[in-house]
């Protein structure tokens, strides 16, 4: 496994490789972030994995300098799953007009209305940055002409996933996307790098999200129809536990616009705080 850290020599290593699998990351790899490695690793020779910690999907008052850096325990995790290649790029890298303080990354990409809603509408910014972030790794990994091109994202992050399609149609890469399940604890609680922010009880009590989910699909596939009536349950019930919820919301999985009585491919989605972790989740089910 190659550990690389600039553009010109990622560019120089996957130069003769057919087949491509990318998956980008943050870091603080989980049993989450290795299943999508596994994954890659079934359909390319070379996977590629990022660890950048992205300054522009952070807000202001948001956990960018206190986000888990681990890199050593990262690559350790990467080689034992078989990456090919580490990439950790430092800002400068990600973001050529960097000084020293400012990214200066004047440019974006405008986005569509989904991307001020649900996690949107709580961090404002934070699918621009990722946007960006993400459209500039494909330019600095599938630059090569390999045959095969394929990244691999996970559907816990439903709504990135979901905008991270758009972006590869509607700007015509030529980019294969690959969802991966979301890998959770036995306790139902997604895998996230930011459990690592919860006290002991409150990992205990992480899962309530993952349940009070569950129960809105539960009720659906059992014939309710008052979306509204089963989110506002949920809240209630998350609240009466000590959450603050963002938003608990069903919606349809093929447009993420609220569900209607037609949608039968639904996607129920929740995010909410416990302490001062901010924590998502989501199933995707058929009724
Ligand atoms: P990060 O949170 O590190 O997640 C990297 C990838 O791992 C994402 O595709 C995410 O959906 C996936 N992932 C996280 N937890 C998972 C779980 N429990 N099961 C399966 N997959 C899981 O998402 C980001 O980084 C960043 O926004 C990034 C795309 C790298 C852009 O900066």
């Amino acid at each position: 496994m190659q550990i690389i850290n600039t553009v010109t020599e990622l560019r120089t290593a996957l130069k003769s490789h057919p087949s491509i699998a990318f998956v980008p990351t943050m870091g603080n790899l989980h049993a989450g972030h290795i299943h999508l490695v596994a994954l890659a690793k079934q359909k390319a020779e070379c996977v590629v994995v990022s660890i950048f910690i992205n300054p522009l999907q952070f807000g202001a008052n948001e956990d960018l300098a206190s986000y888990p850096r681990t890199l050593a325990a990262d690559c350790e995790k990467l080689k034992a799953a078989g990456a090919s290649i580490v990439f950790t790029p430092n800002l400068a890298e990600i973001y050529p007009d960097f000084d020293g303080i400012h990214l200066n990354q004047t440019m974006s990409i405008a986005l569509p209305p989904i991307a001020n809603e649900l996690c949107g509408a709580s961090r404002p910014g934070h699918f621009s940055g990722v946007a960006t972030v993400v459209l500039k790794l494909f330019n600095m990994v599938f630059l090569n002409g390999a045959q095969q091109q394929l990244v691999v994202f996970g559907q816990k992050d439903f709504q990135q996933l979901f905008i991270i399609k758009q972006l590869v149609t509607q700007f015509n890469l030529p980019i294969q996307i690959m969802a991966g399940e979301t890998v959770r604890e036995a306790s139902g609680l997604a895998m996230s790098s930011r459990n690592g922010y919860l006290t002991a009880q409150q990992r205990e009590q992480a899962s309530q999200l993952n349940c009070v989910l569950q129960d809105i699909v539960n009720n659906i596939k059992n014939g309710l129809n008052d979306f509204d009536a089963l989110e506002h349950q949920a809240t209630s019930t998350l609240t009466a536990q000590g959450w603050m919820v963002d938003y608990m919301t069903v919606r349809s999985a093929l447009s993420l616009s609220p569900a209607n009585s037609h949608d039968r491919h639904l996607v129920v989605l929740g995010a909410a705080k416990l302490g001062n972790t901010r924590l998502i989740d989501n199933i995707e089910f058929l009724r």
